[in-house]
């Protein structure tokens, strides 16, 4: 299916869009089938996505694919869903460096399997001269965490007498987040009707637009983003000013 390059003729499309990809084991459970095959499906529906925001002239996509939570999550799951990072990101990623995608990775990645640090850095390496949609994965991505670990270097860098506390501005701040060079999200998108951020892009999610969908992520397919954007398009995006 071939989406639209921009819908409408007025707003430009979302420069980056973020998305919470929700409701996997719901899909899995109504079929009486295995939690990993929601996943499973939910891979395919990430493949999706990809293409979908290439045609659509998006330059940043960044997916929630394992939170610093998941970790509550049973054994078995937590392997499983290792287990297909690792799959996407070995069998994925001469195709992603084909289409020119840069792949870039938030989180604290120190604490997933080393099979998989590596796979994420060589993904990195790959592809950091490429030019064309930039595709963010979090992975142990906390947002609390990651603005906490801001803070900390930044007051590392105090006490070091590297900078002065009362010159650290919004810019100095969000340089030192994982997103750094990233802009903050136009649109944030979580699937599966649940309406929350669930700790994620805490800080840059300060002025992003929120669809909220009821379909389950494997469910997701190119229409549904190109509609978000729509959606998205149609918006009166003020940042606290009053409207034209
Ligand atoms: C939420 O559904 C989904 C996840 C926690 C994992 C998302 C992972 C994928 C889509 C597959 C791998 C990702 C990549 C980038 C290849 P849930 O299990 O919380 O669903 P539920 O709320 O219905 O139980």
């Amino acid at each position: 299916m071939s989406v639209p390059q921009s819908i409408g003729d007025t707003a430009p499309p979302p420069a980056h869009v973020a998305i919470i990809m929700d409701g996997n084991g719901r899909w899995a459970k109504a079929r009486s089938l295995p939690r990993i095959a929601g996943h499973q499906r939910g891979a395919r529906a990430v493949r999706s996505a990809v293409e979908a925001a290439r045609e659509l002239g998006i330059g940043y996509l960044t997916l929630y694919a394992f939170s610093s939570e998941n970790w509550k999550r049973p054994e078995t799951e937590i392997n499983d869903l290792m287990g297909l990072l690792r799959l996407y990101l070995q069998r994925e990623l001469a195709d992603l460096h084909r289409s020119n995608v840069r792949m870039r990775f938030i989180g604290d990645t120190s604490l997933l399997p080393k099979d998989i640090q590596k796979l994420v850095e060589s993904a990195t390496a790959t592809t950091s001269g490429n030019t064309g949609l930039n595709l963010i994965v979090a992975l142990n991505y906390g947002g609390r965490n990651e603005i906490l670990r801001a803070a900390q270097a930044l007051a590392q860098k105090a006490r070091d007498g590297e900078i002065e506390p009362a010159d650290i501005s919004v810019e100095k701040f969000a340089e030192q987040l994982d997103t750094a060079g990233i802009p903050d999200p136009d649109l944030m998108i979580r699937t599966s009707g649940e309406k929350r951020l669930s700790n994620f892009l805490l800080w840059q999610m300060a002025y992003a637009e929120l669809v909220f969908l009821d379909t389950l992520w494997p469910d997701f397919t190119k229409d549904h983003l190109a509609a978000a954007v729509a959606e998205f398009q149609g918006r009166d995006r003020r940042f606290g000013a009053t409207s034209a």
